[in-house]
């Protein structure tokens, strides 16, 4: 008798994850952290990042071709681990996949109301992702009476894809985002970027050194990595393999430096995981049909 394909069989299916480039990496990690044996296929829009800068349209238009090329490697469901394009396509995304979508911000907006004790709470994200209101909506949602000190951080996605997520000029960089926080009372950040957990140890120490009172960091990847578990579980949708999954990394441009980026962060070597994809390709689109 031959064996189902994965495509019968929903579960044994891989999850897809993308960002524009290194940051989505820190949501993988949770996620393999939390689901080892589940297979994942990870895409940086390497060609096309940073996505932060960009208007709403293009920010749209890049998710779509990203989340139509990862459904068309047969993917059981697909995290958006940037919070760009969450704040901007999530809902294109959901309207036109045919398999759960998950986003970064819901979870994290969560969470961070959750910790707050003086309802004073940052948000630094991507210059796209503060004007989009996307957290500010989701906080004032949950607790009106929370107020949100919003904070755009256009310089650190470079500097994260640059590998410099220590030293002085970082440091000097974070310092001027978040000196005009002090005073506030703000008690928790939210790191509303899939980059910034890259450089969490150095925007501790800044914080550490300005005069805050105590402070708590939220991101993405331990809120996301939690509700894309659940989720997953409700929908009997987890894989029931006992080997540790495969991962694959697609690139639409091979940067040595994601490579490098990517070998420190895991640990470990991905010679021949990574291959460069063409994600500009219009012959993808966004459901795809079932087959069979
Ligand atoms: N890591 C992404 C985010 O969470 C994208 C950053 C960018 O490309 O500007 O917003």
């Amino acid at each position: 008798m031959s064996q189902p394909s994965s495509r019968t069989v929903p579960s044994a299916r891989p999850i897809g994850i993308f960002d524009s480039g290194v940051g989505g990496l820190t949501v993988m990690k949770a996620l393999i952290e939390r689901l080892p044996t589940e297979d994942m296929i990870y895409l940086g829009d390497t060609a096309r990042v940073p996505y932060g800068n960009r208007g709403p349209e293009t920010v749209r238009r890049y998710a779509t071709n990203a989340a139509a090329l990862l459904r068309s490697h047969d993917i059981k469901a697909l995290v958006v681990a940037c919070n760009t394009a969450s704040a901007y396509a999530l809902e294109a995304l959901r309207d036109g996949l045919d398999i759960p979508v998950f986003g970064v911000i819901a979870p994290v907006a969560r969470r961070a109301a959750e910790l707050t004790e003086t309802d004073k709470i940052a948000i630094l994200g991507t210059r796209g992702t503060i004007q989009s209101n996307s957290y500010q909506r989701s906080l004032l949602n949950l607790r009106s009476q929370i107020d949100v000190y919003p904070v755009a951080c256009p310089l650190l996605v470079p500097l994260a894809e640059e590998g410099w997520t220590t030293g002085s000029v970082t440091e000097q960089v974070i310092e001027h985002y978040l000196s005009p926080l002090s005073g506030t009372g703000v008690d928790t950040m939210i790191l509303g970027c899939t980059h910034y957990p890259l450089m969490q140890q150095t925007i501790a120490e800044v914080v550490e050194r300005l005069p805050f009172e105590v402070v708590t960091l939220v991101d993405s990847a331990r809120t996301t990595s939690q509700a894309v578990e659940e989720a997953l579980r409700e929908k009997s949708l987890l894989s029931d393999e006992n080997a540790a999954g495969v991962h694959r990394f697609l690139l639409t441009d091979l940067p040595q430096g994601f490579i490098e980026t990517a070998e420190r962060f895991f640990g470990r070597s991905l010679d021949g995981a990574c291959e460069h994809v063409d994600i500009t390709d219009s012959t993808f689109s966004l459901v795809v049909p079932p087959t069979g």
